[in-house]
């Protein structure tokens, strides 16, 4: 089995991104869910919140751990000897810019490989900004992340 890297934003994580993680956790025998620190997108979560959500929604996966990083995917990847990169898919729309990331980073790092998963269909339509645009508007959130930051999340939106 190997070991792999689920990449991404994670502002905040959702229902949909708890599903791929354990279902990756399932055929890898280390998953390590790797929270981009971007200096140039301006995050709803700072990096602390959104590594500690992670942390409380994957404590029950032994074989998944969360960390953060700065700079190419790949070279996170490699300091690490991970080999295998997951993402998900929601829908075509997606495929075109994962592709184009997948065939950047095999470019760079050839040794590196990009496996797709399918999103489970109840969570096709979810994304952080959806989440953050219904709880901005005061909309219920539950059904769409993880209950365990649940307070958490919508604790941006209450005055
Ligand atoms: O959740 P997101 O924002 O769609 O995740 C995108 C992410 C973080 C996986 C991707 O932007 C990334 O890994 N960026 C780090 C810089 C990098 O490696 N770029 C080369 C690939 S184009």
């Amino acid at each position: 089995m190997a070991r792999a890297i689920y990449p991404g934003s994670f502002d905040p994580v959702t229902k949909g991104h708890l599903d791929i993680i354990k279902r990756s956790s399932k055929i890898m025998e280390q998953v390590t869910v790797a929270v981009l620190e971007n200096p140039r997108k301006v995050a709803t979560y700072n990096i602390e919140e959104r590594v500690k959500m992670l942390m409380i929604v994957t404590d029950p996966y032994p074989n998944v751990k969360v960390d953060y990083y700065k700079g190419l995917l790949i070279d996170y990847a490699k300091n690490n000897n991970i080999n295998i990169v997951i993402k998900g898919l929601r829908a075509m729309s997606d495929f075109e810019f994962e592709f184009q990331m997948a065939l950047v980073n095999q470019k760079l790092s050839p040794s590196i490989e990009t496996l797709f998963m399918m999103t489970n269909n109840k969570y096709s339509f979810l994304s952080s900004s959806i989440v953050k645009e219904i709880a901005s508007l005061g909309g219920d959130i539950r059904s769409l992340v993880p209950p365990e930051v649940h307070e958490i999340i919508i604790g941006k939106y209450q005055t």
